[in-house]
């Protein structure tokens, strides 16, 4: 790594990520460590951030690691309960709060000709979300901003690059948010900003190349942005030593298979299509509960890769698309690992394939990152730009029981929505957008006819990571024209419904 790191110390606030992020959109690199798992080696890392955290310093089981390794030797700035704990830790006190304050807030007293707050103006909108208060401040500590129920909003310690702040600059609602960790990374701490897309490409590429020398590398292609940008990284480092395998499972969406092995293919990689669908839904007859579905395609997905993985000669590692949300090791405030909703891994026992070497490009990467990257390279804005799409495809948009006339039913009212999405210019206004085949006929006219047919609900979403979800609120035309399309063109269904549930309480996909 040519360029200069940062180290964010999470104590398992909800934003932490979101420091890592606005840190990288200074094309600053960033890394996320737990608390309990400080690297040792400080000294590689150019500044450290202290993250919030959902804990009250005061509390007895408190997160309180020991920052003398890091305190007055790098610059430091503390966010949340990062500056409550850097004043526990320094001298300083935290109490409760009289007044409890969340959300908006304004700084009213800004500390004249200090580099940390230039360009920050008076009345700065800025988020709070805290129940404790930094009561006195550090020993050497000098105030630089208040708001109007926190005296200390921000302060510094002399002598000492080191800076707090109670707010959280990482949320977009924190007007001057990112203009605060520019001032702290680059005036204060001297970080060269200069980890850019090109540059990442130039450097993953030649890494790769005295990595794998003239090794044979296979990977799954699935048609989504992650596979894809690895496939494409790896190629440009070896060339046609990449293998790559693009599974047909019979449950992706409409033509999707053909078109994406031809882009794949426009885009020079080495692809096989393997079309095995009919394996697929072989496995799949009969079953109607998600998770056995789930398992089932995990399954046959491992065999099939297997089979086309040993008619490689000689390849010795295995290339995913994981990213960096995948690896960062959480920090659990309630110490319980979380309760099982979808299995969203496939599961099932260990194929030779699984044993080769393991090569991840993207580790370092968050996805809208794997998007710059990709634009980089200049792949294809369709590509870049499609929404997640379920490892396990339509078979968990077809709630009970699998047959291939629902999945072609279910393709083609897919295709009328998402087409009608692209033309209306909502697509990319959509995180994910698909539609659900439901287990109910009802009853219908179409001409004098009585029809008892099939029910279908669309879905759209708007997310940042999936985690949670709302309905999107699409224009009532759209949902006229895209419904009346359906019932006119795919036969078999006489009933369209828009599903507004948000996640949580309810789920992105049925099933
Ligand atoms: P849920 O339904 O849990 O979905 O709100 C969150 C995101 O995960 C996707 N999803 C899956 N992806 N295998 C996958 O690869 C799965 O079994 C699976 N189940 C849900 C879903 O499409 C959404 O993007």
């Amino acid at each position: 790594m040519q360029h200069d790191k940062v180290l964010i110390v999470d104590f398992g606030s909800q934003y932490t990520q979101l420091i890592a992020r606005r840190v990288r959109e200074l094309n600053i690199y960033s890394e996320i460590h737990p608390f309990n798992k400080i690297p040792t080696n400080v000294d590689d890392y150019k500044a450290v951030i202290l993250s919030g955290s959902p804990m009250s310093v005061r509390s007895e089981n408190a997160f309180h690691p020991d920052l003398t390794a890091i305190r007055g030797k790098k610059p430091l700035l503390g966010v949340c309960y990062g500056a409550q704990y850097l004043a526990h830790f320094s001298g300083g006190e935290v109490a409760e709060s009289n007044t409890r304050e969340y959300g908006r807030a304004n700084l009213n007293f800004i500390q004249e000709n200090e580099p940390f707050l230039e360009g920050v103006s008076e009345g700065s909108q800025v988020w709070m979300s805290h129940s404790d208060t930094i009561k006195s401040l550090p020993t050497n500590g000098k105030l630089l901003a208040s708001t109007h129920d926190v005296k200390n909003a921000a302060y510094k310690i002399e002598g000492e690059s080191t800076y707090a702040i109670q707010f959280h600059p990482e949320v977009y609602h924190s007007k001057d948010g990112k203009q605060i960790l520019e001032n702290f990374l680059v005036r204060i701490a001297s970080v060269n900003p200069d980890w850019t897309p090109n540059a990442f490409v130039s450097e993953t590429v030649d890494e790769l190349k005295s990595k794998l020398g003239n090794d044979k590398v296979v990977l799954g292609l699935s048609g989504g942005v992650d596979s894809s940008v690895a496939a494409m990284l790896l190629h440009k480092a070896i060339g046609e030593n990449l293998y790559c395998i693009f599974v047909n499972n019979g449950l992706l969406r409409k033509n999707e298979f053909t078109s994406v092995l031809e882009q794949y293919e426009g885009m020079g990689l080495n692809v096989k299509g393997v079309d095995a669908s009919a394996r697929f839904l072989d496995a799949l007859a009969g079953l109607s509960d998600p998770e056995e579905k789930r398992k089932a395609i995990g399954r046959v997905f491992i065999e099939v890769f297997d089979d086309e993985a040993h008619q490689i000669q000689d390849v010795t590692w295995l290339a995913q698309g994981t990213i960096y949300p995948d690896v960062i090791e959480s920090v659990s405030a309630t110490g319980g690992p979380s309760a099982t909703i979808k299995s969203h891994h496939n599961v099932g026992g260990l194929p030779d394939f699984m044993k080769l070497k393991i090569v991840e490009p993207l580790k370092a990467l968050f996805k809208d990152e794997v998007r710059r990257v990709g634009a980089s390279m200049e792949m294809d804005k369709q590509l870049l730009g499609r929404h997640p799409f379920p490892g396990p495809g339509l078979a968990i948009r077809i709630l009970g029981d699998i047959t291939a006339e629902k999945v072609r039913i279910l393709q083609e009212v897919d295709a009328v929505f998402i087409d009608g999405l692209r033309s209306w210019n909502l697509y990319d206004k959509v995180w994910q957008a698909g539609a659900i085949l439901l287990p109910v006929n009802s009853v219908g006219v179409m001409g004098d006819e009585r029809t008892y047919e099939k029910v279908v609900a669309l879905r759209a979403v708007e997310s940042t990571d999936g985690m949670t979800a709302d309905w999107v609120d699409l224009p009532y035309k759209f949902l006229q024209k895209v419904s009346n399309d359906i019932i006119n063109k795919v036969k078999g269904v006489n009933r369209v419904v828009y599903d507004i549930s948000s996640k949580p309480p309810a789920t992105i996909e049925w099933e």
